[in-house]
C-alpha cells in the first residue's frame, strides 16, 4: 500500500505534492519521490526514507512547475532505496510513472522487453511498467494509447499516475484493485490514493472504478475503460475529515486493519497459488527449494503475535509435509544455546522484521550454519535483509500496535509453505488442489464473518466489566485461544490466559465461577466432541461461554451462552477465520472502556530493545 499524490494547475506544484504526500504517508514511508516538468524537461527526485527527507532534497524555492506526479513507498518489490524508489521511468526517460499495488506478471514482460534490447536498473515490478509504456510509446506515439495497451497486458493490482516530457500538458491516472481519486477544484486537479491529499484543495472528487483511466489535462479530464470506452463518471462530495481519510472511516487503525482483512489475505495469496496445479509458486523461496525439500527439521522462531502464528504453522507444516517442526520463543532461542544442524531450516516469523529479539536468533541460527528463513511483512526490515530467503505478506503498513491483518497474512503464507513442502513430499495433487480451493475461498469467508460483527459488539458489551477471561482451544485452535487473550490483555488491560481445553483440568478449571467468561474456539475437527465435554466442565461450575463455531454446527448452542458462527472450512484454515470474532471481542471491551486501542500503554508496535 503506496500513496500517489498528482497536480495540474496553476498553483507551483512541488511543495503541494510533497505536503499530499505527508498526508499519505500512514499508506507507506518507506521511500518518496517525485517527477516534474520543468522547461519541458522531465525531472526525478527520490530517496529513501521519510516525505520528510524528499522535501529538504527538493528546491521548491527554484521550481516554478505547476504539474507533477509523487509517491511515498511501501516496498512490495525491491528494498526500499533511492533506486528502488518511485517515480520509474522508460528508458527514453521521457515517461514517469508512481505506482501503487502489485504487477504480477512483471517477470515474463521483463523478459520480453530485455530481448528486445530494454534496460533495467531497479528491483521493481513498476519500472517494468514504466519501460513497457515506453516502449509502446516508440510505436504509436501517443501516450494514452501506449499506457492503454501496457495496462491491457498486465496481470494484478495498480493505482497509477504517468507523466511525460512527450505530453507535456497531461497526467494519465488509472486503477485496478488499488484506490485513485481526482480531486476537481478550480482550475485544477488533483490525483490521490485516497481524499486525504485532496480536501484541502476541494471536496468533489471522481473515485475511479477498477479498469477505469483519467486523462487529465488543463482544460479538463476524461475517464475511460482500458478497453477505451467513455465512463462520465459522477463527481461525488467528499465526507470524510482527514483523520477518518487515514483511517478509511473507521474510528480506529485496529478496526479498519480488522475489516481490510479480506483484501490483505487476497494480497498474500495474489500470483502464489495455483488451485488447477494444488500448488503454489513461492518466488521468494526458489533459491532455497532443495533445502526445504531435504530439510529434516523446521524450527519456527518469532515473538508475541508472531510466535502464535508459528504455532498454527507447526500443526499446518506437520499435518502436510509430515517432517517436524520446533517452535521457540526467539529471546528464550537466542540464549539457549539450541542445537542447530545444517540440515535444520529455521524460518523467523515477524511482522516488523525489526523486533531485537528475532533478529538476534537469525543471527545465533546462521552462525550455527542452518538456513534461515523470513517471513515479514516490512520490505526491506532487518529481519529481510539478515536472512537468505523469504517472503513477504503485502498486508501493507500494520499502524495499530496489535497485531490482526498481519496474523492472518502470516497464517495463509504458512498456509501456503506448507502445501509446497506437502506438495514436495507425499500430499496427492488430488488433496492440494482440495486444500488449495479452500485457501482461495477464505477472503469471501472472511468477509462472512466480519457480517457479525454487529452480534460480536453485544456480547462483547455484556462482559465489558469482567475481571478476567479464559480462552479454550484444541489443535490448531490452541495457539488461537492463545492470541485471543493476547489481544484481549493488550488493548483492554484485562487479564486473560489462553490454554488448551484439556489442559483446564490441571489447573486452571480452579477459576472457573459465573464471573469468569471462557471463550471457546469450538470448529469441527476430529476432535469437537472432546472440546464439547470441555464446555460442559465449564458450564458445570457455571463459567459463561462464548463459542466460535462452524455453520451449521446444530449441537454447540446447547452447550453455549452464545455463540458465533463462521463459514465451514478446513480445520488448518480455521483459525483465519475464527480469530477474527477474537480481534473484534477484543476491540469492542477496549473501545468500551475508552482504552487508547490504537496505541494501548507500556506497547511499542515493533519491540527494537531486548
Ligand atoms: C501483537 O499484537 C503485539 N504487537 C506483539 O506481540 C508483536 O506481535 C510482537 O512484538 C512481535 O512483533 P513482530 O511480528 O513485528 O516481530
Amino acid at each position: 500500500m503506496c500513496g500517489i499524490v498528482g497536480y495540474i494547475g496553476n498553483q507551483k506544484a512541488s511543495r503541494l505534492l510533497v505536503n499530499g504526500l505527508k498526508r499519505m504517508e500512514y499508506r507507506g514511508y518507506d521511500s518518496a519521490g517525485i517527477a516534474f516538468l520543468e522547461n519541458g524537461i522531465l525531472n526525478i527526485m527520490k530517496k529513501q526514507g521519510k516525505v520528510d527527507g524528499l522535501d529538504t532534497l527538493v528546491p521548491h524555492d527554484l521550481i516554478s512547475t505547476n504539474i507533477g506526479i509523487a509517491h511515498t513507498r511501501w516496498a512490495t518489490h525491491g528494498f526500499p532505496n533511492d533506486n528502488n524508489a518511485h517515480p520509474h521511468t522508460d528508458n527514453s526517460g521521457n515517461i514517469s510513472v508512481v505506482h501503487n499495488g502489485i504487477i504480477e506478471n512483471y517477470t515474463s514482460i521483463r523478459t520480453k522487453l530485455i530481448k528486445d534490447g530494454y534496460k533495467f536498473s531497479t528491483d521493481t515490478d513498476t519500472e517494468v511498467l514504466a519501460i513497457f509504456i515506453g516502449a509502446l510509446y516508440e510505436k504509436v506515439k501517443n501516450l494514452e494509447e501506449a499506457v492503454r495497451m501496457a495496462l491491457s497486458e498486465v496481470d494484478g493490482t495498480y493505482g497509477i499516475a504517468v507523466l511525460s516530457s512527450y505530453e507535456p500538458d497531461k497526467i494519465i491516472a488509472a486503477r485496478m484493485g488499488s484506490p485513485m481519486v481526482l480531486g476537481i477544484g478550480d482550475n485544477e486537479f488533483i490525483i490521490a490514493s485516497d481524499a486525504a491529499a485532496i480536501i484541502s484543495h476541494t471536496n468533489r472528487a471522481i473515485y475511479l472504478n477498477d479498469g477505469e483511466m483519467a486523462i487529465v489535462t488543463r482544460e479538463g479530464y476524461v475517464t475511460k475503460t482500458v478497453q477505451n470506452e467513455n465512463t462520465n463518471t459522477a463527481v461525488e462530495d467528499i465526507e470524510l475529515d482527514l483523520e477518518q481519510i487515514e483511517k478509511g472511516g473507521y474510528d480506529h487503525f485496529m478496526l479498519k486493519e480488522i475489516f481490510e482483512q479480506p483484501e490483505t489475505v487476497r494480497n498474500a495469496l495474489r500470483g502464489r497459488l495455483l488451485v488447477e496445479k494444488g500448488n503454489v509458486r513461492l518466488g521468494g523461496l526458489n533459491a532455497v527449494i532443495d533445502k526445504l525439500r531435504t530439510a529434516k527439521r523446521i524450527v519456527i522462531t518469532a515473538c508475541g503475535t508472531s510466535w502464535h502464528a508459528a504455532l498454527v504453522a507447526e500443526y499446518m507444516i506437520e499435518q502436510l509435509a509430515q517432517i517436524p517442526v520446533e517452535v521457540e520463543y526467539a529471546s528464550e532461542f537466542r540464549y539457549r544455546n539450541p542445537i542447530i544442524t545444517p540440515d535444520d531450516v529455521i524460518f523467523a516469523i515477524s511482522q516488523s522484521g525489526e523486533t531485537a529479539d528475532t533478529l538476534a536468533a537469525v543471527k545465533e541460527a546462521r552462525q550455527k550454519g542452518a538456513t534461515v528463513l523470513g517471513f515479514v511483512n516490512v520490505v526491506g526490515s532487518s529481519i529481510a535483509r539478515e536472512t537468505e530467503a523469504g517472503i513477504y505478506l503485502h498486508a501493507g503498513p500494520e499502524i495499530g500496535v496489535a497485531s490482526t491483518k498481519a496474523f492472518t497474512s502470516q497464517l495463509t503464507v504458512m498456509s501456503l509453505v506448507a502445501l509446497m513442502m506437502g506438495r514436495m513430499r507425499n500430499l496427492s495433487q488430488l488433496d492440494g488442489k482440495r486444500i488449495a480451493s479452500e485457501i482461495a475461498a477464505l477472503p469471501e469467508k472472511i468477509e462472512k464473518v466480519l457480517e457479525s460483527t454487529k452480534l460480536i459488539r453485544e456480547i462483547a458489551h455484556e462482559y465489558v466489566n469482567s475481571k478476567n477471561f479464559l480462552y479454550l482451544g484444541r489443535g490448531y485452535n490452541f495457539p488461537l485461544a492463545l492470541e485471543g487473550a493476547l489481544k484481549l490483555k493488550e488493548i483492554s488491560y484485562i487479564h486473560a490466559e489462553g490454554y488448551p481445553a484439556a489442559e483446564m483440568k490441571h489447573g486452571p478449571i480452579a477459576l472457573i465461577d459465573e464471573n469468569m467468561p471462557v471463550v471457546f474456539i469450538a470448529t469441527q475437527d476430529e476432535i469437537y466432541d472432546k472440546v464439547l465435554s470441555n464446555m460442559e466442565e465449564v458450564r458445570a461450575r457455571k463459567g459463561r461461554i462464548i463459542a466460535i463455531a462452524n455453520e451449521g454446527d446444530e449441537r454447540i448452542h446447547v452447550h453455549a451462552d452464545h455463540v458465533i458462527y463462521i463459514p465451514q472450512t478446513l480445520p488448518m484454515l480455521n483459525p483465519i477465520l475464527a480469530v477474527v470474532p477474537l480481534q473484534l471481542i477484543a476491540y469492542y471491551i477496549a473501545l468500551e472502556l475508552e482504552c487508547n486501542v490504537d496505541q494501548p500503554r507500556n506497547l511499542a508496535k515493533s519491540v527494537t530493545v531486548e
